[in-house]
């Protein structure tokens, strides 16, 4: 760990799992910046709990609103992370974003597409290549931790639905953008991860709670049981703390085996 804290910055950390992401980042000794689109309330209250995780009084945990779909608030919230913290170095591409509505894939709009595009995979895409670019021209020094992209993609990368493929699509697209950025930045000592939730308790699920809970009883998922946003925390710590350092470009998934074909 360097003597400086290291820094962070997360998309979509105020609620659900970048929130929680935010924690155990904070808990290992990261300063944070957290990202959110609107809910200010939410993303302070996340920042308050980091507060109570720190491990030094250095660390900083700073929300930073800005609507990733737009390339100028990605743009801004870049700067704006390297201006109050004065670096960078991991960044987890977390914000997400399902379908307003669910629509069989013969009545998809362009507008949805677009929209669910842009903010989980071009938005992803090019945030990654800010970091990266940044780093190839900040050399590395002996005070740097080491750098991390994370995607947060979904079991929905490999599953289909018809019912919201652009979410699919999406999902689909960021687990080959991890590939690429792992090849791209293997020499530069920069690793890239994939991690695919599968059903997660989270504001996002929850208009789809009744229907998931009996398909949960009806053995679903191996585990049987909701994955947590600490289950995807944890697994991001684990990173952030190097336990993985032979790895880059490769799909964790946390979903209790959902993804395991079975006879
Ligand atoms: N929940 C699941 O079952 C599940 C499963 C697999 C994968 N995932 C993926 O995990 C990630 C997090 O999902 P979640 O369930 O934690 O979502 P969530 O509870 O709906 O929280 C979404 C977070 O993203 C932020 N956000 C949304 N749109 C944004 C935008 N345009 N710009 C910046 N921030 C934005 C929100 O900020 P505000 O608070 O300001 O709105 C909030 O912090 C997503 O990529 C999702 O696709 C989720």
């Amino acid at each position: 760990m360097p003597q400086k804290p290291p820094v962070v910055l997360i998309t979509g950390a105020s609620r659900g799992i970048g929130r929680s992401i935010a924690l155990h980042a904070a808990e290992s000794g990261y300063s944070v910046a957290l990202n959110y689109a609107n809910n200010t309330q939410a993303a302070e209250e996340a920042a308050r709990l980091c507060e109570q995780k720190k491990q030094s009084p250095e660390q900083k945990f700073i929300p930073i609103r800005g609507n990733i779909g737009d390339p100028a608030d990605c743009e801004n919230l870049f700067e704006e992370t390297i201006h109050r913290f004065g670096r960078i170095d991991s960044l987890v591409n977390n914000a997400g974003i399902a379908p307003r509505v669910r629509r069989d894939m013969t009545e998809t709009t362009i507008e949805s597409f677009n929209e669910v595009l842009s903010v989980n995979l071009t938005a992803s895409f090019f945030l990654t290549q800010k970091a990266v670019n940044y780093w190839l021209r900040e050399k590395a020094s002996a005070d740097d931790a080491a750098r991390n992209i994370i995607f947060i993609s979904s079991i929905s990368a490999q599953s289909a639905s018809v019912n919201r493929p652009e979410y699919c699509i999406s999902k689909a697209g960021l687990s080959m953008a991890a590939k690429l950025w792992a090849i791209r930045c293997a020499e530069h000592g920069i690793r890239v991860y994939e991690l695919r939730p599968g059903i997660m308790a989270t504001d996002m699920t929850s208009g789809v709670k009744e229907k998931y809970d009996a398909l949960l009883a009806n053995g679903l998922v191996p585990q049987k049981r909701w994955g947590t946003p600490d289950d995807v925390g944890l697994a991001v710590e684990a990173i952030l703390k190097g336990y993985f350092p032979f790895t880059t470009g490769d799909a964790i998934s946390i979903d209790g085996g959902l993804h395991i074909h079975t006879f």
